[in-house]
């Protein structure tokens, strides 16, 4: 299952199905993913499905401001750790990856090309969830980076050729020149306020090379939900990843344990 979070129809069809035919049944209080207040005596075999519908809740369910944000840690050449937050666009369960989109020169971009081992961290403290993923990230095809960039409205198009995203700046006026000089490069003219045009048609803003997609691919995943007195209820499973083209690994089966909280 494929949940692009900017979709929310197919939640609410499925919102919908639980509240008039199942809702009222206990059973769903476990198996159902979107519903569920603990997981299941025997643990799903497919995690990537429960994670997507807990992202899927958060996010259509709007449980906070960017409920589809993550921290995402990378890590440098001497491994050390660094983490930030960024927005989860896209959760394909099957095979089982996300994606988040960036600059592909910042900090982050630069560790992941050195070091795909990532980790990405989930938390909702309403329903009490937590995802906890760690794998191998990959940069996407470059017709998902550029169909995810046409989504993005103008000055965030803008936005992406203006930063150098975590190179060092002397001044904010240095950065609203440099995003004003390549604005015109680009044949919009900025207004003061940098996000409108002062004159004219807006250009069309094409995607820079150097920003794009990454596709995280799970070899671990942890799902947590809160219980009564800290008896947290907690699935681990994992599998392996063995690189198979450019953009994709093929997966063995997902392995389920439980732990103790
Ligand atoms: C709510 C929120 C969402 C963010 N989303 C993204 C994102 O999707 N992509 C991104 O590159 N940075 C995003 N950022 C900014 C990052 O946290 C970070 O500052 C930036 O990517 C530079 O990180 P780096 O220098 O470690 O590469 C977001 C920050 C916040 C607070």
């Amino acid at each position: 299952m494929n949940y692009g979070l900017s979709d929310n129809l197919h939640l609410g069809a499925i919102i919908s199905d639980c509240w008039h035919s199942k809702l009222l049944h206990p059973e769903n209080l476990v198996t159902n993913p979107f519903l569920a207040d603990r997981l299941p005596d025997d643990l799903p075999s497919d995690p990537m499905h429960w994670a997507a519908a807990w992202i899927k809740a958060a996010h259509d369910g709007k449980l906070r401001r960017n409920s589809n944000s993550m921290t995402l840690v990378t890590l440098s050449a001497e491994g050390d750790p660094s983490a930030r937050i960024v927005l989860c666009k896209e959760f394909v369960a099957d095979p089982g990856y996300l994606v988040f989109h960036t600059n592909y020169h910042s900090q982050k971009g630069r560790e992941i090309v050195a070091n795909p081992k990532v980790a990405a961290l989930f938390h909702w403290d309403g329903p009490g969830r937590q995802i906890r993923i760690e794998g191998m990230a990959i940069q996407s095809p470059t017709e998902e980076s550029d169909a995810y960039f046409e989504t993005r409205d103008w000055g965030a198009r803008l936005g992406a050729w203006g930063s150098d995203q975590s190179a060092v700046l002397q001044s904010r006026d240095e950065l609203i020149a440099q995003i004003r000089s390549r604005a015109s490069a680009l044949g919009a003219d900025l207004a003061d306020d940098l996000q409108s045009l002062a004159s004219g048609d807006a250009p069309d803003i094409p995607r820079p090379p150097h920003w794009g997609g990454f596709r995280i691919w799970a070899n671990s995943i942890e799902l947590w939900k809160d219980g009564a007195d800290r008896i947290h209820d907690r699935g681990l499973w994992k599998r392996k990843l063995v690189r198979s083209s450019e953009h994709e690994f093929s997966v063995t089966p997902w392995v389920g344990t439980r732990l103790q909280p």
